[in-house]
């Protein structure tokens, strides 16, 4: 199922100021990733694409002059101080011979010494942090003298550091061992270590990690076979950009689901884990017949506290996953395929910057669909599309800056957590069924899968798609698609006029019964949802008329008791429509829900619909006592909703 992790709230048009310097290219300045060759013209309405891509405006790294390779860790995970402390080892090589010094970035870092490996010697160098920018952090920059191609870093993260959570015991399932994880995409890496924080770079690392005996380290990497000693070792062979750097320490039990594959989870709940998502071998399977084979070694799930801020997140070799997806039913683990498909889209062939970030998120979700289609069907993987369809055309209806529902983004988006919307992952994921559906499955397939081959281990941009796309596919099947319908999915604005909505035929019996329902014609008690999946439930509330009234919603939870559904996306959407109808009978478990569950894509929209329905007051109070469950992540978004507008 394809959703959306945020809401655009930042965004500020870039349009109007294409000509001016804060839009105009810069220089290209990298390798293969910053090049634009030159398109066939556009036509019609098509906005013109965005041009060559600059530097990624999102870090202060100078990866055009010295550009890291390696990081290594060595670190101590102290929970009673909130900190990570340590040393982090970065090798790095000159793009410039002559560079002399070498840009990181950081956030709330506390940087206490910088040393040069000259001979075998390490000795002290200069360096400066610059001025705090509330997104972006500070630059740290360390001067570089002439043999060096190694510095050591000591240092230790804040408390605050918007890339880690620290809960205490109480804040587990298990409620007798503290937990602390990361999350770093998009630009969080750097306020866990000094890094080169852009999807630009990439680098191998090890780490040695230490931590409270009774816990269990684990990370985006290859783990050494150790005992749980508070003592472990991790090597990451293949290069990653910063983001897919991620650690969590916890009370963690492991259950293998087969020899490559295994489920980390809290003691409490890791069977029924390992069980939800015993089926991960089959779409890896899928994933490889169609896409090549996976290239990361292992591929673990690990399923944090309920305050994990998304979904999923797809750190290589380890997914991390929000438990409210084990519905017990296996009916939203179109999560699981999502993250696992990103081991192809995102982690192999990587988004350039952020403002591409339909190259990492669009074409996850279209092979998230097709991985579900292999493994439960086409009817599952058809109604997990027109769900993800409505989704996409509501926020287009709430959208207020229309250069916000374009697949290339401007390079001014304020921060990159804007470039994740529903445009970037459902839009994405249409374009590419508009390819398979003009090339046929066989050669389109075939295209996805050189894409991946060609872009392996690289940083990739919308003009490098577009490239690949004419070169092969349109130059070996001319006039399947034309250059202006290629160009208006990729560079238009809103839905182009060549987008298929999915019908499955699993809603025409919702739809029947739902208008029969509201006409009069039919009891609530006769509604045939005894048998419907997830999908269907999920639709029939979706679409319910905005004028329903709060006497209809009673109707339904009398029979189906939706306010209390265990299973979270079915609370949500009933939760979001309650609110908007004003039935009151569903805010006490609303309010429940908030202070259990800190998922972003639930909380985010909840929190808005209380304050515009006139529930401010079960709002703030909800958040009060939920604030110190939620990720850092999270309290600032919220906060930012929850402020008074005056
Ligand atoms: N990479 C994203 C999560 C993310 C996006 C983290 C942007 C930080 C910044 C992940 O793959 C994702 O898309 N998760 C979705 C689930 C998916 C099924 C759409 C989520 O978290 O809801
Ligand atoms: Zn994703």
């Amino acid at each position: 199922m394809s959703v959306t992790p945020f809401k655009n709230t930042r965004f500020v048009s870039c349009l109007a100021l294409l000509a001016a310097t804060a839009c105009a290219p810069k220089e290209a300045d990298t390798q293969e990733t910053m090049t634009a060759e030159a398109a066939p013209p556009i036509t019609g309405k098509t906005p013109a694409p965005v041009g060559p891509v600059e530097k990624d405006p999102f870090t202060y790294a100078n990866y055009d002059e010295a550009r890291v390779t390696n990081l290594a860790l060595d670190i101590n995970v102290l929970f009673a101080e909130k900190t990570i402390d340590g040393t982090a080892t970065l090798t790095f090589e000159r793009v410039k011979p002559d560079a002399s010094r070498l840009v990181l970035d950081t956030n709330d870092l506390e940087i206490r010494k910088v040393e040069a490996k000259s001979g075998a010697a390490w000795t002290p160098v200069k360096f400066s942090i610059g001025p705090d920018d509330p997104n972006l952090g500070s630059p740290l920059e360390i001067e570089i003298p002439a043999p060096a191609n190694e510095v050591r870093i000591s240092y230790r993260t804040s408390p605050a550091a918007e890339g880690l959570q620290w809960l205490n015991a109480k804040q587990t399932a298990g409620g007798a061992h503290p937990f602390m994880y990361s999350q770093n995409q998009a630009i969080n890496a750097r306020s866990m270590a000094p890094v080169q924080d852009t999807p630009a770079v990439r680098m191998t690392y090890t780490a040695k990690v230490r931590t409270p005996r009774n816990l269990l380290a684990v990370m985006s990497a290859a783990q050494d076979e150790g005992p749980r000693d508070g003592d472990y070792e991790f090597s990451m062979p293949q290069p990653v950009p910063a983001y897919l750097l991620a650690i969590a320490v916890g009370d963690l039990d492991f259950r293998a689901v087969s020899e490559t594959i295994g489920v980390y989870a809290e003691p409490s709940i890791v069977e029924a884990a390992a069980k939800e998502f015993e089926d991960t071998p089959q779409m890896e399977q899928a994933a490889s017949a169609l896409y090549g084979p996976y290239r990361w070694g292992r591929y673990d799930l690990l399923v944090l506290p309920p305050s994990f801020p998304f979904g999923g997140m797809e750190n290589p070799r380890l997914s991390f996953m929000t438990p409210t997806l084990l519905a017990g039913d296996k009916s939203l683990v179109g999560t699981v395929a999502h993250e696992l498909a990103h081991s192809w889209s995102g982690n192999l062939v990587t988004n350039a910057t952020w403002s591409d970030a339909w190259l990492n998120e669009g074409v996850t979700s279209y092979v998230e669909n097709r991985l579900m289609e292999a493994v439960f069907g086409e009817e599952r993987a058809q109604m997990e599309q027109a769900i993800a369809f409505g989704d996409l055309q509501r926020e287009l209806a709430g959208l207020e800056d229309t250069s916000l529902s374009r697949l290339q983004l401007p390079s001014d988006i304020a921060h990159p957590d804007d470039a994740f919307s529903d445009v970037a992952y459902v839009k994405g994921q249409f374009f590419l069924h508009f390819l398979e559906t003009r090339y046929g499955r066989t050669a389109f397939d075939a295209f996805l899968k050189s894409w991946f081959d060609s872009r392996a281990f690289k940083a990739s941009t919308t003009a490098d798609f577009r490239d690949h796309l004419m070169k092969t596919l349109v130059a070996q099947n001319p006039g399947a698609a034309s250059a202006s319908e290629i160009d208006e999915w990729l560079y238009g604005e809103g839905l182009p006029s060549t987008i298929a909505a999915p019908q499955p035929s699993a809603f025409e019996a919702v739809e029947r019964e739902q208008s029969a329902w509201m006409n009069g014609e039919m009891a609530a008690k006769a509604i045939t949802a005894d048998g419907w999946t997830t999908q269907q439930w999920l639709h029939f509330i979706n679409t319910l008329p905005a004028n329903a009234g709060s006497g209809r919603l009673r109707d339904l939870d009398s029979f189906f008791d939706l306010s209390h559904s265990a299973n979270a996306e079915i609370a949500f959407a009933w939760y979001r429509r309650a609110i908007a109808e004003g039935y009151a009978p569903a805010l006490p478990a609303i309010e429940q829900f908030l202070k259990r569950v800190g998922r972003g894509k639930f909380i985010y929209p909840l929190y808005e619909d209380l304050v515009a329905h006139d529930e401010r007051d079960l709002a703030e109070r909800a958040y009060a006592k939920a604030k110190p469950l939620y990720h850092p992540i999270a309290q600032r978004r919220v906060e930012e909703i929850l402020q008074p507008t005056n």
